[in-house]
């Protein structure tokens, strides 16, 4: 295994340095010229056209509906049908049943996974490691090209700062720094070394733009921000994952500046195209296009089409609106000939460096499908990403690791679950594939488990309680597994409350008045409000959705053979009255200053986060000396940043050493502070080491007054620490 390790590292190392911006490959440009010259309007229309199929609960549905629409050239591409005899058969019908044999792309939301699911991609953002997430997208994407599928729509790199949003699960979370390198390293995971591997898909970088702020944390609503926040907080992450070379990028659902993002020219043409210089092609979101007559900037479907398509949309996701009016609205003279040929050309370029056109079926190879999907390769790499990505929120007396000699009594809704363990967007995954809690204990300790149930994730029945609360009394230490369902988050499931759901909060106090150590294991999907469980608990662990190999990473930590490292990538508020919340908020004119009533704070609540970025407790302690900065002003190290990090504990450990710099004084208001780098550091109890970083002037660099980027000389404040509150810090002036 860790031969297996280091070679994959090593795979992981060559293909970064391979990756960059998306270039179509000039050797194809002749034969898709001669290929669009052959094609009818109907036909390249069809190109542009992207349709779901049907996957019931027990198996793919083969309508002729959709065949027909293959078969004449009108669907040029599909979403929603994967594994290899699925796929074989569509692909057979586009290539010898239609007039110019062009392949199908065939789209799926790998989001966490095909068939071995990994963490949730918030989850997963708390192991702050590239080459982990990079290696986990990869093998995402390694098992979906071996069930037919060539195309994703991931990484989603939007930036949220409001928990009630369902789908803060599917990204990196709240910091563009963060969110920046993690939609780099996804894809990278996904696009593999070159496209056209059998191991690669082609990312989809979605949802652009800010998807990620909607107004009251409410799916699908109106985002209302300036320019100057849209460049600085959302927009750096679309366009890292442009820079490492994503093929296609999606549309959000959302306005910005009044004008949906499926039809803002602005967005699309101007910043993507024209300032970021992506070749690639761009999809609507699932009838993204037919909203806008709803959002009302058009009258009909037939003028959202126009509006799509001139803003520089190339492929409709479902709407069935290019393929409808896009003919009518050519012979108007509301959309050029020419600009379709462009959109066309965009598609098939991607279908050829795909190697579509050499061999359709190349990535339906039934007994590759068979020997990759949930490999026990795939399992081990699944349980050790996991246990990197849980995060020790509280750990009193050390309770935490765990003795393998104390009675254990399990409870909670979710000891024994698995089905919610894999989380929302779970690709093909399996409920019974996943290790639950329960099962990993159980393997780990060679013995049965007390297990009690105790109450549903979201109900109020207390009737299971006198069981638990009589397990408790008997047992050395609870463990008590707690969170949401995994469709309580996700796409349509904001909640306005962000405590825990039903009757379970009440089930972890009352266990808690025992006065048996509790060890609180959460199980969600977004930064819940605990502040009592906070209080009472003896130890917390955050370990989200962890997918397949949940139960076993969960243990591994539980009982130390792991020990902790994950950093949350998003704040925690104490209550849902202080979302939005964020580490890097400006200082205001009066800022916060608890004995001041005139200063920016609420009357009945602390400022603070419960828990903030970046923060994430470990088996050992760390201590930080005094950053240390000089200016040596050269292009890759502007300045140089030092800092002595000590293992002052009795384990051996991994820190996430921290930098945050914030500009004193600037021509705009400026964060009070921003993450810029980070590093991880392994030290044996005792151990110290100097961890240095290179920072450039980018990184001390923003949109000035006059919106153009760049560096303003003064004095910058330089902070390192283990998490964005407790840090240590030097000043330097440039
Ligand atoms: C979601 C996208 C997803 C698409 C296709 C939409 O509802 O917003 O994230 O990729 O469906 O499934």
């Amino acid at each position: 295994m860790r031969t297996h390790t280091l070679i994959t590292l090593l795979i992981l190392l060559s293909q970064t340095l391979f990756a960059q911006k998306y270039q179509p490959s000039l050797q194809n440009e002749k034969k898709v010229n001669a290929l669009l010259a052959k094609m009818t309007l109907d036909e390249k229309i069809g190109q542009l056209t992207l349709y779901t199929t049907d996957w019931g609960s027990t198996g793919p549905t083969i309508r002729e509906g959709y065949k027909n629409d293959i078969r004449s050239g009108a669907c040029g591409n599909l979403f929603n049908s994967h594994t290899t005899e699925f796929v074989r058969e569509l692909q057979r019908v586009a290539v010898e049943e239609t007039r110019l044999k062009i392949p199908l792309l065939f789209g799926f939301d790998v989001i966490h996974g095909y068939k071995t699911i990994f963490p949730i991609p918030l989850g997963e953002a708390s192991c702050w490691d590239m080459n982990a997430i990079e290696l986990s997208a990869h093998i995402a994407a390694k098992e979906a090209a071996a069930a037919g599928l060539n195309w994703t729509f991931a990484p989603m790199v939007d930036v949220s700062r409001d928990p009630r949003w369902g789908r803060v699960m599917e990204g990196a979370g709240e910091d563009t720094y963060l969110g920046a390198q993690i939609a780099a390293a996804r894809v990278r995971g996904i696009q593999g070394k070159k496209l056209g591997g059998t191991d690669a898909l082609l990312a989809c970088v979605k949802h652009y733009a800010a998807y990620g702020a909607p107004v009251a944390g409410r799916d699908y609503n109106t985002v209302d921000m300036s320019e100057r926040f849209l460049r600085e907080y959302y927009m750096p992450p679309y366009q890292a994952a442009v820079e490492a070379g994503a093929a296609t990028v999606m549309t959000s659902f959302n306005d910005y500046d009044g004008v949906p993002a499926t039809g803002n020219k602005y967005l699309i043409d101007n910043i993507l195209r024209k300032e970021w210089g992506f070749k690639g092609f761009v999809v609507s979101d699932y009838t993204g296009i037919n909203e806008m007559v709803n959002h009302g900037v058009v009258k009909d479907e037939k003028e959202a089409g126009e509006l799509a398509f001139n803003a520089g949309m190339d492929m409709d996701m479902q709407g069935s609106i290019f393929q409808r009016f896009l003919k009518q609205s050519v012979k108007e003279g509301k959309v050029r000939e020419a600009d379709i040929n462009l959109a066309v050309k965009r598609i098939l370029h991607l279908k050829y460096d795909l190697g579509l056109f050499d061999d359709p079926y190349k990535f339906c190879n039934a007994e590759r499908e068979k020997s990759t999907l949930l490999s026990a390769e795939n399992r081990a790499a699944a349980r050790d990403i996991s246990r990197k990505s849980i995060v020790l929120l509280k750990n009193d007396n050390q309770t935490l690791p765990l003795q393998k000699g104390k009675k254990v009594a399990l409870i909670g809704p979710l000891a024994a679950n698995k089905s919610e363990l894999i989380g929302n967007w779970n690709g093909a995954g399996n409920a019974n594939d996943c290790v639950s809690l329960r099962e990993g204990l159980e393997k780990y300790l060679g013995t049965t488990i007390n297990t009690i149930e105790a109450c549903q994730v979201n109900s109020t029945d207390k009737s299971g309680f006198p069981a638990a609360l009589d397990a408790a009394k008997n047992a050395d230490v609870i463990i008590v597994a707690v969170g949401e369902t995994a469709m309580m988050s996700g796409e349509a499931a904001a909640r306005a409350e962000i405590t825990l759901p039903g009757v379970q909060e009440d089930l972890v106090l009352q266990l808690c008045q025992t006065g048996k150590p509790v060890v609180v294991v959460l199980m969600n999907g977004r930064p819940l409000a605990i502040p009592n469980i906070a209080e009472k608990a003896s130890a917390i662990l955050e370990t989200w959705w962890l997918g397949t190999e949940a139960g076993n990473a969960i243990t591994d930590v539980l009982y130390g053979e792991y020990n902790p490292t994950g950093k949350l990538p998003m704040s925690f508020p104490r209550t849902v009255g202080q979302v939005p919340i964020y580490y890097n908020h400006k200082s205001t004119g009066r800022p916060y200053d608890p004995n001041s009533k005139w200063t920016s704070k609420y009357i009945d609540q602390l400022n603070s986060p419960q828990w903030p970025f970046g923060f994430g407790l470990s088996y050992t302690t760390f201590e930080f000396g005094a950053p240390t900065a000089k200016a040596t002003l050269s292009k890759d190290a502007f300045v140089q940043v030092s800092v002595t990090v000590s293992n002052t504990g009795k384990r051996a450990g991994t820190e996430t050493v921290q930098l945050y710099i914030r500009d004193l004084v600037g021509s705009v208001t400026r964060p009070v502070k921003e993450l810029k780098s980070f590093q991880q550091v392994t030290l044996q109890p005792g151990e110290s080491r100097v961890v240095t970083f290179n920072l450039s002037k980018k990184d001390f660099s923003f949109y000035r007054k006059n919106m153009r980027f760049g560096m303003e000389s003064g004095t910058f404040e330089i902070m390192t620490g283990g998490d964005s509150e407790r840090l240590t810090r030097t000043t330097i002036t440039l």
